[in-house]
């Protein structure tokens, strides 16, 4: 069974897809088999993408594909050692199926409180429907000044979800770079792509946590504990 990390938000254009893709992409230089599913059939962001890293032969190739249901992305990902899912910034019905199947739910935000409030909001409709607070992870992106990164802290701190130590500036090399096919981590700026190097490696030690907490967890009884 694959690791599922899923990219949500209420709010569009916080950077559900430019993580996506520089997870994919770290990954993929990793050597993990992966997949990177489009969720979102309005904007298609994550495969456009990915035409542009073919056309431009950038290597890793990374397997993108789009899909109308998460079934049919699970189907398409049974096989590989980690699925990742770009979902539009929206809630719907299928945003909590979404949660219910990732080992990891990741919801990047901007620092204002225009955006850290429904992002937590999003995140308490998650809890109350019984997604374990463990595997909800908050990535303060676009982030300006040290100032109001402290600040979204000190917000978010408050309301007891985890938030990544790192974080991803707001910058128009990583513009620039996605434009081309390429991922955070692999931009012409070596400052950045170690930021964005940071920020993906604690995701994934979040990754592991999150594993590790779900096989901790006490199985329930059956049949064949009373016999
Ligand atoms: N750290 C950053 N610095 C500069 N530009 C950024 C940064 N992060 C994202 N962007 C840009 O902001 C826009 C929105 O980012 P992205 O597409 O990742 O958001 P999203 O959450 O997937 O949006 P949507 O909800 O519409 O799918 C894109 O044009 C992207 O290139
Ligand atoms: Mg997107």
């Amino acid at each position: 069974m694959p690791v599922v990390v899923s990219f949500v938000s209420q709010k569009g254009g916080v950077g559900k897809s430019t993580l996506a893709r520089a997870l994919a992409a770290v990954a993929g230089h990793g050597g993990v088999r992966l997949l990177l599913a489009d969720l979102d059939p309005q904007q298609r962001t994550v495969s456009k993408w990915q035409k542009l890293r073919a056309q431009n032969a950038l290597a890793p190739a990374i397997e993108v594909k789009a899909f109308r249901t998460i079934d049919d992305a699970f189907a398409a990902g049974a096989k590989r050692d980690l699925v990742i899912l770009d979902t539009p910034g929206s809630v719907t019905r299928a945003t909590l199926d979404i949660a219910r199947k990732s080992h990891l739910v990741v919801q990047p935000t901007g620092p204002s409180l225009d955006d850290l409030e429904p992002a937590v909001l999003l995140f308490h409709e998650l809890a109350d429907a019984g997604i374990p607070r463990e595997r909800l992870l908050l990535v303060l992106c676009r982030t300006a000044t040290k100032g109001e990164e402290a600040e979204a802290r000190r917000y978010i701190a408050q309301t007891g979800y985890a938030v990544l130590r790192s974080s991803i500036p707001e910058r128009a090399v990583y513009r620039a770079a996605q434009n081309r096919g390429l991922g955070l981590t692999e931009t012409n700026e070596r400052a950045l792509n170690q930021r964005a190097d940071m920020v993906i490696a604690e995701l994934l030690a979040r990754v592991n946590d999150a594993i590790a907490a779900m096989k901790r967890k006490p199985r329930k009884m059956g049949k064949e504990d009373v016999a």
